[in-house]
């Protein structure tokens, strides 16, 4: 994600308190919640690829090219243009005849899903949550959860599409290399060995598998349609035979067998963090270390709050805290884990050193190192 995308104002949760700001301030919100399903539609649908590939395109083109009804093709092109994300040519053409294009400036963010601007997926995200409504309202009336698999490939791949530009674009070959005695031991005799706790569909094992040409990754998720995904992926990245993965959490991964342990946004997923980091503990060798990215949250619960911060309370009500509260006893801690959480966290699961490292900076996560 860009910096301009996310910064730390509060943007738009500072409004006047009037009754007036207020409906403007929501007002405004729905007219972008319905952007956001329309960009879903055209993501999903392959408009937006279909638009870039064919160019200047009629409904019926589009309809066409899309393989969708020529009137919702129609009805959707017009929305977008009057919603400013597609440019059309003569306004005053018919209907039928109006050509409509996408602007060259938003390829990437729509398209480009390794790109800094992918933005996509984030929207895709959205649409997730609320797919799931029904049964999120029967969590919160009756304290159960809803897992993670229930939000289906929206979720799961979209999850992984989010975090793939940092990972794919500067985790193996930037940030680890900032990070003291990661590298040096990466690129060592005998290969290291390294594990993706909580893998997804794979990015981080594949970026460090990619990077350091001798190491071997093991990934680990429960999740079985993630775990399927990210060996496609790694399959397609040619790395099969170093980056691999395994359907488990870490309770029984092998003993003091690994250099370095990433977690990558997902300590604060875990129904029991502290078990889970425990296990890591036992995998790593004696001068291993853990590296954990969680959200880039305040030291103390503020309000208004950042932009940054607002984002991972909305995935908190609507993902994170329900998907860890389906098992008990759960820590459910909420997607906004601060850094005095994560350190005592590391610290109970017997960790000797939890250190909050500020730099290398990313835009919505922070890296911590744990030393067993
Ligand atoms: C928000 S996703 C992050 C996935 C990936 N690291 C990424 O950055 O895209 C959280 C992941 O944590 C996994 N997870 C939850 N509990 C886990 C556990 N006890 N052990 C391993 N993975 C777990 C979920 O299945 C899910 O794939």
């Amino acid at each position: 994600m860009t910096t301009e995308t996310h910064g730390t104002e509060t943007d738009g949760a500072e409004t006047e308190r009037t009754a007036d700001a207020f409906v403007g301030r929501i007002f405004e919100a729905s007219t972008g919640m319905l952007d956001v399903m329309s960009v879903y539609l055209g993501d999903q649908l392959g408009l937006y690829r279909a638009l870039h590939g064919g160019g200047r395109a009629t409904a019926g083109e589009l309809a066409a090219w899309g393989r969708i009804d020529q009137r919702y093709a129609r009805e959707w092109l017009e929305q977008q243009a009057a919603t400013g994300i597609l440019e059309v040519d003569d306004v005053a053409a018919p209907a039928e005849e109006r050509r409509y294009r996408l602007p060259d400036a938003y390829v990437e963010p729509l398209l480009d899903l390794d790109s800094p601007f992918s933005i996509a997926p984030l929207a895709r995200t959205v649409v997730a949550c609320a797919k799931v409504m029904p049964k999120l309202m029967e969590a919160y009336r009756t304290g159960g959860g809803v897992a993670w698999s229930d939000y289906g490939p929206d979720m799961i791949e979209a999850q992984g599409d989010f975090n793939r530009p940092w990972l794919v674009g500067s985790f193996g070959t930037e940030l680890l290399p900032a990070i003291a005695g990661i590298d040096e031991r990466l690129v060592a005799d005998p290969p290291a060995r390294v594990a993706d706790v909580a893998c997804g569909v794979g990015w981080a094992a594949i970026a460090i598998g990619r990077a350091y040409p001798k190491v071997r990754v093991d990934g680990f998720d429960p999740d079985r349609s993630s775990i399927d995904l990210a060996r496609r992926n790694a399959h397609d990245a040619g790395l099969s035979d170093r980056v691999t993965f395994k359907t488990s959490d870490v309770a029984n991964a092998e003993a003091g067998q690994y250099d370095l342990a990433v977690i990558i946004e997902a300590l604060h997923d875990m129904t029991q963090p502290v078990s889970v980091l425990a296990s890591v503990r036992r995998m790593l060798r004696p001068d291993g270390v853990a590296l954990v990215a969680d959200e880039k949250t305040e030291d103390a619960f503020t309000a208004p709050a950042s932009t940054t911060e607002r984002l991972a309370y909305g995935f908190s009500i609507f993902t994170c805290l329900p998907a860890a509260m389906t098992v008990r006893p759960t820590a459910a801690t909420g997607t906004v884990l601060r850094a005095d959480v994560v350190r005592r966290l590391g610290t109970e699961a017997g960790f000797q050193s939890v250190e909050r490292l500020d730099e290398p900076e990313l835009d919505m996560l922070r890296f911590y190192r744990m030393t067993p």
